[in-house]
């Protein structure tokens, strides 16, 4: 069993799209594949629970059977930054019940699993104050990657500031003891940044990952997003995968 951790660059950037469209490449290449969401800001109310379109989409790519609050277990209401999220909900957001449903996920005994996270790498899902007598250190949701040694896959929305921002990620993540296994040059927006195959080979330069794959930003109308995740999936080289 092999467990892929998805992060990117900004939030925005593509995480939700690529890890759909890398877990149907998976399914069309004959794998079981389980996603995990484990945090979500940003949800709306379903009856009882609180839904998050991540966690919805991913699970009508995956090929488990696997309930919305397995795959998100972690749904907080407003779509700010989770452990404000989390603070306003009184609710503390631990690394162990972020790992209780990874268990839940590896249980389902997929080929791979596949965990989208939430912004970017360093997300704070928890930040000690200094007051009080709570002795915990700030937490992050790279500690869970870590601790999961999870191998992770870059996703870069190729625009302005991305250089920058790829190399610092990508440093973080081998800084954390993780092998970080390639990156993906995604296209969020309708407007492709100015040299952008120019910003694409710098990248390919400085990062020692394979590239497996460069997502044009599809922005046909006629499309469903379901098609457009579907044709980025045709995209991915998942020859470089593990
Ligand atoms: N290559 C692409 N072509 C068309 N639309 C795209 C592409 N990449 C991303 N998008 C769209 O851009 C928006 C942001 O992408 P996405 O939701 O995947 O980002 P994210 O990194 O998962 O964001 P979050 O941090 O909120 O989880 C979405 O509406 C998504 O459908
Ligand atoms: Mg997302």
């Amino acid at each position: 069993m092999k467990s892929f951790f998805i992060t990117a660059t900004d939030t925005d950037a593509g995480k939700t799209f690529v890890a759909c469209a890398l877990t149907q490449a998976l399914i069309n290449s004959g794998k079981k594949v389980a996603v995990y969401k484990p945090i979500a800001a940003g949800c709306y109310q379903v009856g009882e629970q609180l839904v998050n379109e991540d966690a919805q989409l991913l699970s009508q790519f995956a090929n488990c059977k696997q309930s919305i609050s397995d795959v998100n277990p972690i749904a907080l209401e407003e779509a700010i930054a989770p452990h404000i999220a989390a603070l306003n909900e009184n609710r503390k957001i631990s690394i162990d019940e972020i790992s209780q449903g990874f268990s839940k996920v590896t249980s389902l005994q997929a080929d791979i699993n596949i965990t989208e996270g939430a912004g970017g790498w360093r997300l704070p899902i928890y930040i000690n104050n200094g007051l009080g007598n709570d002795a915990s250190k700030h937490i992050f949701l790279s500690d869970f990657a870590q601790d999961t040694k999870q191998a992770v896959i870059l996703v870069v929305n190729m625009k302005l500031g991305c250089l920058n921002h790829a190399l610092l990620t990508y440093q973080a993540i081998i800084a954390d003891g993780l092998e970080c296994i390639a990156w993906i040059a995604n296209n969020a927006s309708e407007q492709p940044m100015a040299y952008l195959s120019e910003n694409v080979t710098s990248l390919e330069q400085l990062l020692p990952i394979p590239k497996i794959a460069q997502l044009d930003f599809y922005h046909e109308q006629s499309m469903s997003l379901k098609d457009k995740i579907n044709a980025a999936a045709t995209k991915i080289d998942l020859s470089h995968l593990p």
